[in-house]
């Protein structure tokens, strides 16, 4: 009798989890007639009303408001306090890739004494190149053995809290289609990659094994409004990387690129967005929170995102759940921010969830402050069609297929790094 109240039970509880998520699942837009009339909150008038007229206005009045409103609202304080970072080579194969790169692995320490973090970068330098070369730095989901099938290279730091002992994700090049590095060598880039879960274990309830946990005062200001999240965290680990590369002498550091997928696009437009180190901000299919616009709630929204990543945001973006119009900000804003530097937008055919549309808009609203500098945006609200890139100042693409980066993503940013960074 007791067997069948549990069944009962647990059959009760199903049933309302799964209602629950077709409730949600039933919220979600996916039809363009019915995206909200919606203002966006204006780039060039100041908190105060004011008119922005002059790059010198931009750069002091309205680019800090708009950058502290992101921080406090969105992603959360990036925190001031620096901590100490040690770098250490692990391993330098020159005869990676069949020869044609070095591969070089550096273990970075952060923090000291008891409480310290490792993550480890996996730096791939050509080795046919003339002088210091262009870098593309990424992060990986999968661990750095995912991207190549080099047998030395190493697991994620943190892998045993996201992968078993018998997961698909310990398999090398588990995710090498996206990770077309023999072609990115032979055009002269280097490529600089780390597992995102070194910085922060992708999981909510890990966030103490996560670089946020080094610093001063982590326990009290969890629950602060604008406490950081994932995101930021990882956007404030793009900017580390940042910081080894500049002391790499094959690295020419006034040619660094951001490059993300998804959620890492989100916290690549974010990195760009404070770390002006980025000459090239590229944004991979990073959909609602990176570059698509909130306010048109298509595909994923902010009460989605919040719900399922609690841990990705700061607490007060939850304000705005199932309340995008309130929002003081949208995303057109997050990518302005990396005016006059190198911007670069990409959206899939089938990404519905994060929202193509959405993603060009935020790309073309953000050219207001381009057009400032006398740069050049992208100039039509209509998107181009599929696989026709638009490489202005701004750039843009929509090619076919699902949420993914695939070689043809690959060829078209290295194609705009040749005309902006090379
Ligand atoms: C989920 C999430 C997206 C995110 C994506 C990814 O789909 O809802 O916001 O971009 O995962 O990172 O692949």
């Amino acid at each position: 009798m007791n067997a069948l109240k549990h069944i009962v039970t647990i059959f009760l509880l199903c049933s309302m989890v799964c209602t629950g998520v077709s409730a949600q699942n039933a919220r979600i837009n996916y039809d363009e007639s019915k995206v909200p009339q919606f203002e966006l909150p204006a780039l060039l008038t100041s908190d105060s009303g004011d008119s922005i007229r002059t790059v010198e206005e931009w750069e002091t009045v309205r680019r800090p408001e708009i950058l502290d409103m992101l921080q406090e609202k969105m992603f959360g304080r990036t925190p001031a306090d620096r901590i100490a970072v040690k770098w250490d080579v692990i391993s330098e194969n020159g005869e990676a890739l069949g020869g044609k790169a070095t591969f070089r692995q550096v273990r970075f320490t952060f923090g000291e004494g008891e409480n310290t973090l490792e993550a480890i970068l996996l730096l791939i330098l050509p080795n046919e190149a003339k002088g210091k070369v262009p870098v593309i730095i990424s992060y990986n989901f999968n661990g750095n053995h995912s991207t190549c099938m080099e047998s030395d290279i190493l697991y994620p730091t943190k892998f045993d809290l996201i992968a078993a002992e018998d997961s698909p994700l310990r398999e090398r090049g588990n995710q090498i289609s996206r990770w077309p590095l023999e072609m990115i060598v032979d055009r002269g880039y280097a490529v600089a990659t780390m597992c995102y879960h070194d910085i922060f274990p992708d999981r909510a309830d890990l966030r103490d094994r996560s670089a946020a946990a080094l610093f001063p005062d982590f326990l009290n200001r969890m629950r602060d409004h604008d406490e950081w999240g994932a995101i930021g965290v990882w956007a404030w680990g793009y900017s580390r990387i940042a910081d080894y590369l500049e002391t790499v002498g094959a690295i020419d550091s006034n040619r660094m690129a951001v490059m993300g997928h998804s959620r890492q696009g989100k916290a690549a437009v974010w990195a760009g967005a404070q770390d002006e180190r980025f000459k090239v901000v590229i944004s991979n299919d990073s959909g609602c929170g990176g570059a698509a616009l909130s306010k048109r709630v298509f595909g994923e929204n902010i009460s989605c995102i919040t719900n399922t990543f609690p841990h990705w945001f700061c607490p007060g973006l939850c304000a705005y759940a199932g309340n995008e119009q309130a929002m003081p900000f949208d995303q057109h804003m997050l990518l302005a921010t990396i005016a006059p530097r190198h911007l670069y937008v990409a959206s899939a055919v089938e990404d519905r969830w994060a929202d193509p549309k959405g993603e060009y808009l935020g790309a073309y609203h953000a050219g207001e402050v381009y057009r400032l500098y006398g740069l050049k945006p992208l100039e039509s609200m209509e998107m181009p069609p599929v696989h026709t890139p638009i490489h202005n100042d701004v750039a843009y693409h929509i090619r076919a297929g699902r949420h993914d980066v695939t070689e043809y993503d690959w060829k078209c940013y290295l194609d705009y790094c040749d005309i902006y960074m090379k």
